[in-house]
């Protein structure tokens, strides 16, 4: 089987300006083709379908060496019935089929014009996997139970729907990132017989989130508008959160849900820091400076007096990586953990 058939024939690269631009198979298909044959992932749609630039990437036909990852994670066998949440071009799903066979595989795709494409093709290369157009989040109950659940787009919140309709012993496996640390890091979780599912984090993987799911911030303009702020010195600046994947960021983000956060550039060049809590309005932002680092805060969470209290637990418990922490999912919502499942983070 080859990606090529799956991949739709309007892709998106990124232009020099920082937009994302279409790369149609009819102008350049030497290009078009060398993306397919490649172990790049392909961005097949941008902001939910905008048509002529994009500023986010919003499906894709993830890395080929990243798919045989998670199905060999997955550990999925002949003949079990495997839901797949985010169908995108329907390559993943056909892969899945060739293992378990067709008739076992359900994948649930949001976006309408998405599922039909992904439809068409599976139906083309000889897949007649069930693609069900709609919200993943609720999984499919009309043919659970299954063995293995995949997501295939990055999870902040476990439903507990996944692990109503796995089988006991059953596996779902999934990116999970927090608000901060939105790619994601491998989870597979394994569903007990007593209703809950339980696992550990292993690396970190690039997906979009699951639409439902995104990051919301609270606009930065606000600030300046209410001016209604308490100002001091920061006691630290924890510089690795702002990076990029960093374990400090990883341990945060878990640590405290629904903040996420930014940058804006001051006109003398230096960076003000940022972080919102959509949910209660609440923002602070931080200046580094060579001495000092002054810190605003607004709003009932005061979100840098929280940073600052979770990166010193992080110092103190070894600067864990995510490989430390795990995860457990009950009917009342899901908990991190440390080392333990008795030892519950937040
Ligand atoms: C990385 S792509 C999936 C790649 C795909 N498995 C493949 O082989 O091409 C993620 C997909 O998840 C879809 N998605 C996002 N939120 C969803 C949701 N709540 N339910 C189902 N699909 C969702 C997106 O529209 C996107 O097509």
């Amino acid at each position: 089987m080859n990606r090529r058939q799956f991949i739709p024939d309007t892709v998106w690269v990124w232009g020099d300006d920082g937009w994302m631009i279409p790369l149609r198979r009819e102008v350049d298909p030497e290009r078009w083709e060398r993306l397919c044959d490649s172990d790049e992932a392909i961005v097949t749609q941008v902001d939910d379908g905008a048509c002529d630039m994009g500023v986010q990437p919003t499906s894709s036909s993830s890395a080929p060496s990243v798919m045989r990852e998670m199905i060999d994670a997955l550990d999925v066998g002949t003949g079990m019935r495997v839901l797949e949440i985010g169908t995108g071009t329907g390559y993943n799903a056909a892969l899945l089929g060739e293992i378990v066979g067709s008739e076992n595989v359900t994948t649930v795709e949001v976006d309408a014009q998405i599922a039909d494409h992904a439809r068409h093709a599976l139906k083309g290369a000889g897949f007649p996997v069930t693609v069900i157009t709609g919200d993943g989040i609720t999984g499919y109950p009309e043919n659970a139970p299954y063995d293995r659940i995949i997501v295939t787009a990055s999870v902040r919140d476990v439903p507990y729907a996944w692990v109503r309709q796995s089988t006991a012993g059953g596996r779902i496996l999934m990116p999970w990132g927090s608000d901060l640390y939105p790619g994601g890091v491998l989870l597979a979780l394994t569903v007990r017989a007593d209703g809950t599912a339980e696992g550990r984090f292993t690396r970190a993987v690039a997906f979009m989130r699951l639409r439902e799911q995104r990051p919301k911030h609270v606009p930065w303009r606000d600030d300046v508008r209410e001016g209604d702020y308490l100002q001091r010195v920061s006691r630290v600046f924890p510089r690795e959160v702002f990076e990029t994947a960093s374990d400090a960021r990883f341990a945060l983000g878990a640590r405290l849900p629904g903040v996420t956060d930014g940058r804006t550039r001051n006109p003398d060049g230096s960076h003000t820091l940022r972080l919102s809590d959509y949910e209660t309005g609440s923002w602070a932002a931080c200046t580094p400076g060579s001495g000092e680092h002054l810190v605003w805060q607004h709003g009932p969470r005061r979100l840098w007096d929280e940073l600052e209290r979770s990166y010193e637990w992080w110092l103190d418990s070894g600067k864990p990586g995510p490989a430390r922490f795990g995860l457990t999912v009950t009917p009342a919502g899901q908990r991190i953990w440390l080392d333990s499942p008795d030892d519950p983070i937040a």
